[in-house]
Formats: C-alpha cells, sequence, structure tokens
C-alpha cells in the first residue's frame, strides 16, 4: 500500500490517485480503505517466497483475518485456499462457491453439527485438537459411511524462562496459566494418536499442523519419524500463519515511559518514526522449507500456509474525521468518530502509524492523544503522536488496519463502518456498506 500514496497539490494524502480526504467526505467516515493491488501483492509475495524453494505449496487465507466477501473472493481469484475456523466462515467460503478441496478447517470449538457440515461439503482436511475431537469425527464419518483426512494440531508450548516472566506482557502467563498450551495435542499424545489409529477406521491420518509457524516446526521431525515408523504417511505440513509484515510497532508499557521521560528532558521522540522488526517473507520460508527437506523424506509433503495478517493487514487503513480538540489536564485530547470499538486491537502499545490526511507536508507539529468516541477508559487510538496541528474536520489516517479489525468490531454505541476498495485504474468499489441504526437492532424484539 505504502508505494501507492502520493500527496495532491492540496497537500492531500491519495492512494492510487485517489485523494483520501475527498473520499472522506463523499463515502463519509470512519471508513475502512483497502488497496486491491496491495492484497495481490501480499498474496503472490507470500505464494512465491515459498514456491520459489519447494514444489508442493498450499497458501490457505485465514478468513476470520478478514471475512469481507470481496476481499476472500480476490483470495479465490489469486488461487489460495480458504482456512475455515467456524460455521460462519464455512458459510463465507460457500458462499464464494470455494470448493470443499480447497478448505481447510481449524480450531478449538467444532461441535458435531459444524464438523457435519464439513464433511458434507466434503472439505480437504480437518486440523483436530483433541481425542474427542477425533472420537467425533470419527463417529460422524462412519454414520455417513465415508472416510475423512484429518491433521493433528501439535502444541509446542514451552514454559518461559524466568527472564521472560519479567516482561508485563507476559503476566497472564506467569500468573495464571500458560494460555497457548489450551491447543492441540502435546508430542506425546501425538504419539498416542498414531499407535491408536486402528481406533480411528474412518480417519486418515494425513498432516501435522502447527500454529504460528514460529512455534518450532522442529517439532515435526520427532513426529514424522514415528508415524513412518508405524507405516503413516505425513503428507501435509501445516505451519499456520503468524506472518507478520512488521509495520506496526509492539512497544510494552517500559518503552513508552522511556519516551515520555526522554521527552520531558527536551529529547525528540523518536518512536513514530520506527516501525515494528519486518519479517521477510523469504527468511521465513527458507526456514521452513529448509527444515523440511532436512527431515529427508522420500515423497515430499506439502507445505501449508494460513496467512491472514500478512495479506491483509497493511492492506487496509481506516479513516476517521477529529470531532474536536480538547485541553485537559495539561494534555490536549484529539476526539475521533471511531476508536476502539471498530479497532479492537489497537492499543497504545501497537504504535500504529497515523497521518493527517488533509495536511501532507506540514510545517507546523504537536504533540496528541487520540481517543475514540466511546465512554471506557483504554478507548486510545495514540498516546503522544506528534502530528501536525489538529483541528475540527481533520481527517486521520490509521494505517495497517486491515487484519482483525472488520471481524473483531462491535457495535457497541455505534452501528458498524463502511468498507471501499480503490486500485490501480482509480476504481472506487464499495466492499460493505454503512450500518444504521435500524441494523443494529433489527434482530431485537419487544
Ligand atoms: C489456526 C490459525 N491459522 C491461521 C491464523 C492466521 O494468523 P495470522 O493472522 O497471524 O496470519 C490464525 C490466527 O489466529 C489461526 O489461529
Amino acid at each position: 500500500m505504502r508505494d501507492h500514496f502520493k500527496v495532491t497539490p492540496d497537500k492531500h494524502l491519495s492512494l492510487h490517485n485517489v485523494d483520501l480526504f475527498e473520499l472522506s467526505r463523499s463515502e463519509d467516515t470512519p471508513l475502512f480503505v483497502f488497496d486491491e493491488d496491495c492484497l495481490v501483492k501480499n498474496l503472490a509475495t507470500i505464494f512465491d517466497a515459498f514456491k520459489s524453494l519447494y514444489p508442493n505449496v498450499i497458501v490457505s487465507y485465514s478468513i476470520k483475518t478478514n471475512d469481507n466477501l470481496a476481499i476472500c473472493n480476490i483470495m479465490k481469484e489469486n488461487n489460495a485456499y480458504a482456512e475455515v475456523a467456524s460455521e460462519l466462515d464455512l458459510y463465507i467460503a460457500e458462499k464464494l462457491g470455494i470448493p470443499g478441496e480447497h478448505i481447510i478447517f481449524d480450531g478449538i470449538f467444532k461441535p458435531d453439527k459444524f464438523i457435519r457440515k464439513a464433511l458434507e461439503r466434503r472439505i480437504s482436511i480437518i486440523n483436530a485438537e483433541s481425542f474427542t475431537e477425533l472420537e467425533r469425527i470419527n463417529k460422524i464419518a462412519n454414520n455417513m459411511g465415508i472416510t475423512q483426512s484429518v491433521g493433528l494440531r501439535i502444541n509446542s508450548w514451552k514454559p518461559k524462562i524466568f527472564i521472560n516472566n519479567l516482561n508485563p506482557n507476559n503476566l497472564n502467563e506467569t500468573i495464571n496459566c500458560n494460555p497457548s498450551s489450551r491447543f492441540g495435542f502435546s508430542i506425546n499424545d501425538a504419539k498416542s494418536v498414531f499407535k491408536r489409529r486402528e481406533k480411528y477406521k474412518n480417519l486418515r491420518i494425513e498432516g501435522l499442523m502447527i500454529h504460528p509457524y514460529h512455534s518450532a516446526i522442529e517439532t515435526f521431525a520427532s513426529l514424522i519419524s514415528e508415524a513412518q515408523s508405524l507405516g503413516i504417511e505425513i503428507k501435509y505440513l501445516n505451519v499456520g500463519g503468524g506472518f507478520d509484515s512488521g509495520f506496526v510497532l509492539h512497544v510494552n508499557y517500559l518503552d513508552l515511559i522511556l519516551d515520555l521521560i526522554k521527552q520531558k528532558i527536551g529529547f525528540k521522540s523518536k518512536m513514530d518514526e520506527r516501525s515494528g522488526k519486518a519479517l521477510d517473507i523469504g527468511i521465513a520460508a527458507k526456514h521452513i522449507t529448509g527444515k523440511v527437506k532436512e527431515l529427508g523424506l522420500k515423497s515430499m509433503p506439502t507445505i501449508v500456509v494460513e496467512p491472514g495478517t500478512y495479506i491483509v493487514g497493511s492492506a487496509g487503513l481506516l479513516l476517521v474525521k477529529v470531532d474536536h480538540v480538547k485541553v485537559s489536564g495539561g494534555y490536549k485530547w484529539v476526539v475521533v468518530d471511531g476508536g476502539k470499538n471498530i479497532l479492537p486491537a489497537t492499543s497504545v502499545l501497537a504504535r500504529q502509524r497515523v497521518i493527517v490526511v488533509n495536511k501532507m507536508n506540514w510545517d507546523n507539529f504537536e504533540n496528541v492523544n487520540i481517543i475514540g468516541p466511546n465512554l471506557f477508559k483504554d478507548d486510545v487510538l495514540a498516546l503522544n503522536k506528534h502530528l501536525p496541528t489538529i483541528e475540527e474536520g481533520d481527517v486521520l489516517a490509521i494505517f495497517d488496519c486491515g487484519a482483525y479489525a472488520m471481524t473483531n468490531s462491535t457495535q457497541f454505541l455505534y452501528p458498524r463502518p463502511a468498507a471501499v476498495m480503490i486500485n490501480s485504474k482509480m476504481e472506487i468499489k464499495k466492499i460493505r456498506e454503512r450500518e444504521n441504526c435500524a441494523n443494529v437492532i433489527y434482530k431485537d424484539i419487544i
């Protein structure tokens, strides 16, 4: 997306030569804006990164990241499979005519009804997360008189070394539990599934899966040799998602405090000039394909990747309008018309890039806090941002909001916004209508 911006003579930001300030006026705000070319390019980049190193690769778009029909359709048109994790995801895949053999079924919650639907659609593989699930799939497949291909999701959770526990971001893990250990089978449990496979007469155990990809693909090695020794052929190695484009800088509270102190003693904040650690997809692909090749298998398994954020994250931004600016407690608060109701993943710790779209190349800057229109304390989109002097009616673009924003947004206090997609032909396609108040309550009954 970043390659497709320009500044108009009016000092407005444009995407594919579409003036975003004018767009915010004609379409109203808040407004999600997607770059169609960027979606296609991100998908092609991840596909090529793997395909250039390894012969059998499936890229399966993770629908929950952004389930908008137009976006999912672009994925389908560009040969991506669909990773579904709920009945809603499956419905969307069907609505787009994605054939069952291009659907991969993941997730910790798979009630019978949903398994049956998936089996009726002849979906390619179900990645199972527990013994109960294997028994359920086996029983339903048996009732239907079919055999179903399944993979085992592996849980490679390891205790964190003590020093990691001092990081405030890991507090939940330190105090409460090991949240990621709820997913999938432990290595030992997976081995016992292999040994007990006769019990699952209607299942073909053909895959191993792990998510996110960096959580130790190495784990597969011992499982594959165990499977081989028992005559089980693993055809699919699924490494999930987790390929972050790296544009969003994730900080912790200590970083924020140090940055503030630096500014108090007269240094300029450098925080907004940094971005997150950019992922080189080529390096990730080399690591994964290298590990698979090291397994030295006679017939090469297919590598499956399930990207979501990598494809849509950087392809979407949110336009919000400044309702008013208020000075209180010695701070300047910029109140905008969309907040954590539509950007739930945004926080003061995820420093999204913000640009005032109608004040490009501006001379006067100031530090402000940007807050949403909601009534809860943490409805803060950004703290201490160095931006052009802001006034009522200005429009801000919050970058890298393509993933987990439209799907996770709520109707708390406000109907949900519209979305448009722009391409290099300067076409502006409406991909979601703005909701109104009647839409929000239309299922209520007095
Ligand atoms: C099983 C699985 N696959 C793929 C994804 C997509 O991950 P990402 O958005 O990091 O690419 C997720 C996200 O939670 C997931 O749970």
